[in-house]
C-alpha cells in the first residue's frame, strides 16, 4: 500500500522485482519533478506497466497525485480517471522529494474538504521539522485535528513508526494506517546503535524497543486498520553508501519472504494475508489484478546487489539467507 519505483532505469530495474510479488500497490508521487498532473501520472503509470513487463498483467499501478491544494474541480475529475487513487501530502521538505509539500494546512482546508465529499483517501508522510526521534509524535495533533475537522475523510498514516501512532487507530473511525517490513524488526539501534548502517536508513526513522513491540503486536494479532505498506524505497547505492545518504530502504523482493518468516516464528501466519492485502481491499474497497503467491519454509539466498540498466540497489538482508522463499 505504499511503495516507491521512481523512474527512467531505476524503475525499469526495481518494477519487475515489485510486480513480481504484488498484485497491487500505491505508486508514490515523489518523482523529481513530483507528480502532480493527470497526465504526467498517467503517463508514469505508462511507464510502470511498461517496466514491469510480464507481470503487468497481475499488478495493478495505484496511482497518487502529490498534495497540492488541488481544486474540487481537479479532484471531480480525478476520481474519473480509473487509474487514480488518492492523493499524497508530504509536509515541506519531510524527506526526499518533498520540497514542494505542504506548508500551511489551513490553506490546504478547502481541499481536504472536497476530498471528503468525493471519497478520495488522504494519504499522509506524517512528521514534523522537530528533534528526529519526535517527528511522529509533534505530527499527531495534526491528524488528530484533521481527523476531527474531516470526519468522513479516510486519512492514511503512512509508515507508523510509534505505539502513540498506532493509538490513534482506536481513537478514529477515519483514522488507518500502513507499517513497513523495516518497522516491525528493527529500531535506532539497529541503524546507528553501532556501525552506521546506511542501508537500514529511512523516515520515519525506527524508533524504540517498545515502539516495534506495539507494531509488531498490532500486525500479528491482524488490527483490522494497520496495512502493509512497504515503503519500498530504492535509492542509487553510491546515493546510500556515501557522505550524506539517502531515506529509504529497498524492500520489495524480500518482503513476502521476511513477512512469512516473521509471522511463522510468532504463529500468526493465518493473519498475513489480511495485513498484506485484505485489510487494504476491505478499506479501500480496492479491487486489484488477480494474483496467487506461494510462500514456503525454504531458504532463500538474497542478492548482496540487485543490477541492470546501470542501475544498483542494495535490498535490506542482501547477502544472507531468509528463512522463507516465493516458490510460486
Ligand atoms: O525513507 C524514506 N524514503 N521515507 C520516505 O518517506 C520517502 C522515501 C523515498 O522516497 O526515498
Ligand atoms: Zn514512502
Amino acid at each position: 500500500m505504499h511503495l516507491h519505483l521512481r523512474d527512467g532505469d531505476m524503475c525499469r530495474l526495481t518494477t519487475p522485482l515489485s510486480a513480481e510479488y504484488f498484485s497491487g500497490a500505491v505508486i508514490m508521487p515523489n518523482l523529481v519533478p513530483p507528480v502532480t498532473e493527470f497526465d504526467s501520472m498517467d503517463a508514469y503509470r505508462t511507464r510502470i506497466l511498461e517496466a514491469a513487463g510480464a507481470h503487468a498483467e497481475s499488478f495493478t499501478p495505484l496511482m497518487t497525485l502529490f498534495f497540492k491544494n488541488q481544486t474540487r474541480a481537479t479532484l471531480e475529475a480525478a476520481r474519473a480517471r480509473e487509474s487514480f487513487f488518492a492523493l499524497k501530502l508530504y509536509p515541506a521538505g519531510a524527506t526526499t522529494n518533498s520540497d514542494g509539500g505542504v506548508t500551511d494546512f489551513g490553506e490546504a482546508e478547502a481541499t481536504f474538504r472536497a476530498m471528503e465529499d468525493l471519497g478520495i483517501p488522504l494519504l499522509v508522510h506524517g512528521e514534523s521539522h522537530g528533534f528526529v526521534m519526535d517527528r511522529e509524535a509533534e505530527f499527531l495533533p495534526t491528524y488528530r485535528r484533521l481527523a476531527q475537522t474531516f470526519p468522513r475523510l479516510k486519512i492514511c498514516m503512512e509508515h507508523i513508526t510509534t505505539a502513540a501512532a498506532l493509538s490513534l487507530l482506536d481513537e478514529f473511525e477515519n483514522v488507518f494506517a500502513t507499517v513497513t517490513l523495516q518497522h516491525l524488526l528493527i529500531t535506532l539501534d539497529d541503524v546507528a546503535g553501532g556501525m552506521l548502517r546506511p542501508h537500514l536508513f529511512c523516515k520515519p526513522i525506527a524508533k524504540r524497543p517498545e515502539d516495534r513491540s506495539a507494531l509488531l503486536a498490532a500486525a500479528l494479532s491482524g488490527h483490522p486498520k494497520l496495512m502493509f505498506g512497504s515503503d519500498s524505497a530504492p535509492h542509487p547505492r553510491h546515493k546510500k553508501e556515501c557522505c550524506g545518504c539517502a531515506a529509504g530502504v529497498f524492500t520489495a523482493p524480500v518482503a513476502l519472504p521476511a513477512l512469512a518468516d516473521l509471522f511463522a516464528k510468532n504463529n500468526a501466519l493465518d493473519k498475513l494475508q489480511d495485513f498484506v492485502g485484505g485489510n487494504a481491499r476491505r478499506i479501500y474497497g480496492l479491487k486489484t489484478a488477480p494474483k496467487k503467491v506461494v510462500l514456503e519454509d525454504k531458504p532463500c539466498p538474497v542478492p548482496a546487489v540487485y543490477e541492470g540498466y546501470g542501475e544498483h540497489v542494495v535490498p535490506m538482508f542482501a547477502g544472507e539467507n531468509l528463512a522463507w522463499s516465493v516458490v510460486a
